[in-house]
């Protein structure tokens, strides 16, 4: 039987070239996001395989009927990826407080809220979860420096529960550079967009990420891939 994957943040950008392609390689998915509409495409494709769910992950109850539903579709969870993620970029002294504040809710605590509704399941399953994490989880960088803390946290809660949960649930950071999604459009310092968006031309691409995902994936059980870092070859 195919594996069932959650993704969060599947209406755009990483999450939703990774559905596409697990699908194509014969994956169930369960995709969560706000904006359900976008990721209509994928399920007049594949209307069998592919769930498309409204949840925030900031809302735990969301999380929670969502997750619920997939057990009842699908029977079993083999596999989260945590991908949604908001990058509110710019200088420290006209940044917003509550840009700040939503970066941990979304990259940190959706993470969390997410990994442990699944993660008995998981445990049950030897499944595999996979954290999109960032390279600014590895380096810090002026007018990023609260983006780069979240992903610095994803990185250390990827780390912990490899070590943790060894020979039980298989864990992936995925750290990749700068990719061309929506991922600019969300910061609201308008400079910034322009710069960013100058900075992010033929660079990865969603679909680049989304293939080290399914190498990720489709390792023999014997097989944990870690950490995966990507950056544009320019
Ligand atoms: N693009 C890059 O250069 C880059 C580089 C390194 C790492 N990353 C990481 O890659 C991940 C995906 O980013 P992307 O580039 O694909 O950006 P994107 O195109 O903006 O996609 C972000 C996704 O996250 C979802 N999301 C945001 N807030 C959410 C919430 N409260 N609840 C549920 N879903 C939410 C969005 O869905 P809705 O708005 O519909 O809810 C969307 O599907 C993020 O974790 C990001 O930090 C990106």
């Amino acid at each position: 039987m195919s594996r069932t994957i959650i993704i969060s943040g599947v209406s755009s950008g990483i999450g939703k070239a990774t559905a596409h392609l697990l699908l194509k390689n014969g994956y169930r998915v369960a995709g969560l996001s706000r904006r359900t509409s976008k990721s209509e495409d994928i399920l007049n494709e594949f209307p069998d395989r592919f769930l498309n769910l409204e949840a925030d992950v900031t809302d735990v109850d969301s999380l929670k009927v969502a997750v619920d539903k997939v057990q009842e579709k699908f029977g079993q969870i083999d596999a989260l990826i945590n991908n949604a993620g908001v990058g509110h970029l710019g200088k420290i002294e006209t940044a917003k407080l509550e840009e700040w504040h939503n970066m941990f809710d979304v990259n940190v605590n959706g993470l969390l809220s997410l990994t442990h509704i699944c993660i008995p399941e998981l445990i049950n399953n030897k499944g595999h979860i996979i954290n999109i994490d960032s390279v600014a989880g590895h380096e810090v960088y002026p007018e990023g420096v609260v983006y780069c803390a979240t992903k610095h946290a994803v990185r250390v809660m990827s780390v912990g529960l490899e070590k943790e949960l060894k020979g039980r649930v298989k864990v992936t950071n995925i750290s990749p550079g700068p990719v061309e999604t929506e991922f600019v459009e969300h910061t609201s310092d308008k400079e910034k967009v322009a710069q960013m968006k100058e900075y992010f031309k033929d660079v990865l691409t969603a679909k680049d990420i989304a293939e080290s995902i399914l190498f990720a994936l489709s390792q023999p059980a014997h097989v944990a891939i870690n950490e995966i870092t990507i950056r544009p070859f320019k």
